[in-house]
């Protein structure tokens, strides 16, 4: 019944023409009426990773900034390697300042599984000391730590053994999110098991250009399959060992994923486009949410793959759902493509530095799809590659007045996180896309940190929300 309305509001998103949406706040109120709008505990704050920033790793990601394609172009597009990124394991004191100047009340980041396990068997203790640290040093300044378990990176010597083609990986991930549980369930309540399975297995395992680097989009769907069942798994054992409530809201644990959702739009209203739509979107972006309700792992490519299994502890296993939305692309079918379709932006809209459609509208419609699972909602992710940062703000502004809209329509939707908190090391692009509300200067040894304007408008959002912002 549930799956049958979120299929409906799905289908509506992708085939309807996006009206513009009204604006909810007014210009002279600004963000002043958002109290009324959103739960009191509305959790404000910015994302991030650990490959991302922190600096001085070594995992699949470091082997693979090294490598380059058969026909010799460099896996990374800038041809720049991850290095010391933002320095950010040394400067968490710092980060934290700019997130108290933010007025942000949350923060959503993720620990590395290769500094904490560098080898089979291995556990680098001061390590995690140092993320314990982290999350006392946050709730200190009253700020809710999200943690993400997996954000991409892999131990060498889990990619080695085949990573995430092999079953294995599923147990090592949940043992290890056991022990960081273990270790940081004190100060944490808010976990999210993987970040983005849909991306990881595309961008690994169809385009080829995150490590492994493979082509096959029937690894694409088992792998996707395997990550399913991982976070189950991890679910299972972060529960077990996380036992402290560290908020006082009565819940030790909150567990989600951070799920990438795109909006399809088909490029044209042939039937074959409409089919490749649809079909891309119950891959990337169904599969994973209708997990929640189903307990299965439904995944279709046509003449390729069948998945249809049920999964022992998914049922159960999501407090919540996590969206990561970044925009829309229109489709068009290529049946020769191995993802069957050709994505693209129209040259008539507005875009990002990276090329990415800028549809605020696109984050309402999400919500009001995801919202139907009846799960509470965090936007997860949400940014821009906005180098001179003259189109943050509006950005920033317009998907907040969506999320405020969806809120105000009934979605649950209980936090928001800007992706970034700084500019920082974007995967294949390199260091060249900006992402940061605050910019870094690579160059300079303290990788010094900035405020772009965007600054402004979250202030002015935090404000809203009867945060108070420190002076910079
Ligand atoms: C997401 C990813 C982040 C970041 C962001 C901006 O897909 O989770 O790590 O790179 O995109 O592109």
């Amino acid at each position: 019944m549930k799956l049958a309305r979120i299929a409906r509001i799905g289908h509506a998103a992708l085939t309807k023409d996006p009206h513009p949406p009204p604006c909810v706040l007014g210009a002279e109120d600004a963000f002043s009426s958002l109290r009324s709008s959103l739960p009191a505990s509305f959790l404000l704050g910015t994302a991030t990773a650990s490959h991302q920033i922190e600096g001085g790793l070594d995992n699949d990601w470091t082997d693979w900034e090294r490598g380059a394609s058969r026909e010799g172009e460099p896996h990374i597009k800038d041809r720049t390697v991850s290095g010391a990124a933002c320095d950010s394991w040394n400067r968490i004191e710092e980060d934290i300042a700019l997130m108290r100047r933010l007025g942000a009340n949350a923060y959503r980041f993720s620990v590395e599984w290769s500094r904490l396990e560098p080898t089979e068997g291995a556990w680098n203790e001061e390590a995690a000391d140092r993320y314990l640290a982290w999350a006392l040093a946050l709730r200190a300044a009253g700020i809710e730590p999200m943690v993400t378990l997996h954000h991409f990176t892999l131990p060498r010597w889990v990619a080695t053994q085949g990573g995430w083609m092999k079953d294995r990986t599923i147990e090592l991930l949940a043992s290890f999110s056991r022990k960081v549980a273990k270790k940081l369930g004190s100060a944490v309540d808010l976990w999210c098991t993987i970040n983005e399975p849909n991306v990881l297995a595309t961008m690994s395992y169809v385009k080829g250009v995150f490590p492994p680097g493979l082509t096959d989009s029937r690894i694409a769907a088992q792998v996707q399959a395997r990550m399913l069942k991982a976070h189950a798994r991890m679910a299972e054992a972060i529960r077990e060992a996380d036992t402290t409530d560290a908020d006082g809201d009565g819940r030790a644990t909150q567990i989600g994923i951070a799920h990438h959702v795109r909006i399809f739009q088909p490029a044209t209203r042939s039937p074959l486009d409409r089919l490749i739509a649809g079909f891309t979107d119950r891959f990337f972006n169904e599969a994973i949410a209708s997990a929640p309700l189903t307990g299965r792992i439904e995944l279709d490519i046509p003449g390729v793959i069948h998945i249809d299994e049920a999964v022992p502890g998914l049922l159960g296993s999501f407090d919540y759902m996590g969206i990561n939305y970044y925009g829309r692309d229109h489709v068009r079918a290529e049946l020769r493509d191995p993802s069957l379709s050709k994505q693209y932006v129209p040259a008539d809209r507005p875009v990002s530095d990276l090329g990415w459609d800028i549809y605020p509208e696109g984050l309402y419609q999400v919500l009001k799809r995801y919202g139907a699972l009846g799960l509470p909602v965090y936007v997860t992710e949400n940014g821009i590659a906005d180098k001179g940062g003259e189109v943050r703000p509006s950005f920033l502004r317009a998907h907040f007045e969506a999320l405020v809209r969806a809120a105000r329509e009934g979605v649950d939707v209980r936090g928001y996180f800007h992706w970034s908190l700084l500019d920082n090391f974007e995967w294949a692009e390199g260091y060249e896309p900006r992402f940061g509300l605050f910019r870094v200067d690579f160059d300079h040894p303290d990788k010094r940190r900035t405020p772009t304007p965007a600054v402004e408008t979250f202030q002015e959002i935090a404000r809203g929300l009867g945060l108070r912002p420190e002076p910079g």
